[in-house]
């Protein structure tokens, strides 16, 4: 299994760091793996003077799965639109056709305090976001920034679905739900726009399909209160790509930290980017003190969706669970009464774990 690293920019090389050595010790007691490295984002715009170079594009069409840090920095936010990191990150999404996002947020006992939501509303919560990654008005044409007929400049973008596309990202929705608890919410604007009015009429004529799956459907604004007054509520959550960027980052709230949510990005055969659901946090790059369990649980969803390994997926969920068990804590995550430990140290406690 050719397995790509792609450390990426701020956070990302060490906390990928430590996912890799989660990676070795697999290899080590015989998982088959080769493991390669790439830049992608600001490091790649460094070394190559793009943001998904050739030399990264094609290693990342050969691999089996690929294993992302994060992307972007402040110091790249002036380039020219198509030179900066995010479009590094939309481009490998949109050339490996991983149009699957999938984005579990699901809240650690140990880690009830870190929620800023009383204990009670998140106390055994789990929920799947699924998420549109490779459509919507992040990828919809016409896109720009023009002068208008009155001489005044205007920003405009296209939020388009064809019916394809929602049919694809539904089916991973449904069979989703069929293996967790049934219950599947697709989320819309279906009162105010005509494209997420046809992706709710797609989803509704898809329940058909799947009469074992309790489908809803919610609208975006009450979604997002609904994810902080009754979170739970909600077992697999479908929605496009714009609606789901900002749900999931809400929903990764809810479990105390944004540095715990693993995401798993599939194309239609399973072949997946793995990455953190947070970003390249600039701020506290460079300083050791980065959580990378979001990284390490992103390599137990690699193994889980495209590697079939179910044993082996559970072995680093096991080892992460036990090394908050021992009260060991980054600074994210930090509460009176817990040990604070740094990124490699999480790590190295992890492999210890594994
Ligand atoms: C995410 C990120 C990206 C997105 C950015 C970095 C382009 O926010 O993966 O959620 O908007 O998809
Ligand atoms: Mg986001």
């Amino acid at each position: 299994m050719k397995v790509l690293i792609l450390p990426g920019d701020g956070i990302g090389p060490e906390i990928v760091a430590q996912a890799r050595k989660v990676l070795e010790v697999l290899k080590n007691d015989g998982l088959d793996l080769e493991l390669q490295e790439a830049p992608l984002g600001g490091a790649a715009y460094d070394q190559y003077g793009s943001p998904y170079p050739e030399f990264t594009q094609n290693l990342a069409r050969e691999a089996d799965a690929i294993l992302l840090g994060a992307v972007g920095g402040p110091q790249y936010d002036t380039l020219d639109r198509p030179l900066r990191p995010e479009r590094g990150l939309l481009a490998i999404r949109k050339d490996l056709g991983l149009f699957a996002n999938l984005r579990p947020a699901i809240l650690y006992p140990e880690l009830a305090n870190a929620s800023t939501l009383k204990p009670e509303v998140v106390s055994g919560l789990d929920i799947l976001i699924v998420r549109e990654l490779t459509g919507d008005i992040y990828f919809g044409q016409p896109r720009g920034i023009r002068v208008n007929e009155a001489g005044e400049r205007e920003g405009f973008n296209t939020m388009l679905y064809a019916e394809s596309e929602i049919r694809r990202i539904g089916h991973v929705a449904f069979q989703a739900a069929q293996k967790r608890g049934k219950k599947l919410c697709s989320v819309d604007k279906a009162n105010v726009l005509e494209t997420t009015e046809f992706w709710k009429e797609i989803m509704t004529d898809m329940a058909k399909e799947y009469p074992d799956v309790e489908l809803s459907h919610m609208l975006v604004d009450n979604a997002a209160m609904q994810l902080v007054k009754a979170p739970k509520q909600f077992d697999v959550v479908v929605t496009g790509n714009i609606f789901g960027d900002i749900l999931s980052d809400e929903a990764s709230m809810l479990t105390g930290s944004i540095g715990m949510l693993p995401s798993a990005s599939l194309d239609v055969n399973n072949k997946g980017l793995y990455e953190p659901s947070h970003g390249s946090a600039p701020d506290i790059a460079g300083k050791d003190i980065a959580n990378p369990l979001a990284t390490i649980l992103s390599v137990a969803m690699m193994l889980r969706y495209t590697f079939n390994n179910e044993a082996a997926a559970q072995r680093v969920e096991n080892a992460v669970k036990k090394v908050l068990a021992q009260g060991l804590r980054t600074a994210d995550i930090f509460e009176a009464g817990t040990t604070k430990v740094g990124c490699s140290a999480m790590g190295d406690a992890v492999v210890a774990a594994l």
